[in-house]
């Protein structure tokens, strides 16, 4: 059975943190609370860790788990060089939600990695995650804690509908600040690309680095380099269409759309903002968050995804937002939930 054992977020109680840390290091599972997300957590250099990660999940094997550390001393046992580039970037947004991809040491199994002979690895911004890593006395590898292709937890509730009974324990800090994942950066090429767009936005990266590219890959029928984005993501269970172009269209296209299936007996969900909630008279409607202020609808966006799934809802429709600094983790996931199903009005 899960054990589900609340702490505080900002000073964890340390005989919680041992307990947690007992498990890790004798192989166990433990999801923990990160600024992002929640991730599932053990031994990352383990490889049986690995393969109990990938089951508990129902991870395809070949996608590659992110490697946690809590202090810089961790990386030079992990990883055959740190490049300048990656060192600035460390020091500026570690901790953070920045994910690195380094060339990995033989410590760190192929099981961890997916086969890759590269590791990503990051230092998450949140006591409870460093306490575990530090008391843990290992790097711990973490994937998001929630069942492969469903929404990421961004709150304890949301792990333990997916992983209970699953795992040995969920550390319970509460909801998570930044909602969406950590944005994962490749720097071997002469411009970095970004893998995955997260919590460290672009502009925030090209204040740094100067020019950055997005993988092309994140585009639909294209390739990614990531081999996580690949896979259908973050989907809530009912079809979702992602209406884009601008707020009064968005809305009148809602309307329609939602009377329509209405008028065919389906539930349809309307995922909102603050702007515009007030605006539907049918549907079930959800506000994400406020639009002049984007890290609301990026910490509330799984979690909503999932309150659709709960209320059993046909049809989901969600609003498009701009695009600019987590406005573009957010579009992604969006997308990617949808299926790639995008409503241009
Ligand atoms: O915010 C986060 O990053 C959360 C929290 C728990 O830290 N973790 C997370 O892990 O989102 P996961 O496993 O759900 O996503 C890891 C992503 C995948 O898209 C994977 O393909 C990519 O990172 N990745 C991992 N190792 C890689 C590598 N060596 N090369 C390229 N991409 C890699
Ligand atoms: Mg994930």
């Amino acid at each position: 059975n899960t054990q589900i054992v609340s702490v505080d977020k900002n000073r964890p109680e340390g005989y919680k943190i041992k307990k947690a840390a007992e498990i890790i290091k004798t192989g166990g599972l433990v999801a923990f609370p990160t600024e992002t997300v929640y991730g599932l957590g053990g031994n990352a250099l383990d490889e049986h860790v690995a393969k109990k990660i990938y089951a508990a999940k129902g991870r395809p094997q070949d996608n590659p788990l992110i490697v946690h550390i809590h202090s810089l001393s961790q990386l030079d046992e992990l990883v055959k060089e740190i490049p300048t580039r990656a060192a600035v970037l460390m020091d500026k947004f570690w901790p953070g939600p920045l994910t690195i991809i380094f060339h990995k040491k033989d410590i760190i199994p192929y099981s961890t990695t997916g086969g890759l002979d590269t590791v990503a690895i990051r230092m998450p911004a949140h006591s409870v995650a460093l306490e575990l890593i530090k008391e843990s006395g290992v790097p711990i590898a973490a994937p998001s804690a929630n069942i492969s292709g469903r929404p990421s937890p961004a709150c304890a509730e949301d792990v333990a509908e997916d992983l209970f009974g699953k795992i040995e324990m969920i550390l319970d800090g509460g909801p998570t600040s930044v909602g969406v994942e950590s944005t994962v950066l490749d720097l071997s090429e002469k411009v970095p690309i970004i893998l995955r767009p997260g919590g460290v936005t672009k502009e925030d990266l090209e204040d740094v680095l100067g020019c950055v590219n997005l993988d092309p890959g994140l585009a639909p029928g294209e390739k990614p380099r990531s081999p996580g984005q690949k896979y259908r993501h973050y989907a809530p269970k009912a079809q979702m269409t992602v209406i884009e172009g601008c707020m009064e269209n968005q809305v009148k296209t809602i309307q329609e759309l939602t009377k329509q299936l209405e008028s065919g007996g389906l539930k349809v969900g309307i995922m909102a903002t603050a702007q515009t909630r007030h605006l539907y008279t049918r549907g079930y409607v959800i506000s994400v968050g406020d639009r002049t202020a984007p890290l609301t609808i990026s910490s509330n966006l799984f979690t909503i995804l999932r309150k659709f799934d709960r209320l059993g809802v046909d049809r989901i429709f969600a609003e498009g937002i701009s695009k600019d600094g987590i406005g573009l983790a957010v579009m992604n996931r969006l997308y990617k939930a949808a299926g790639y199903k995008i409503l241009k009005v």
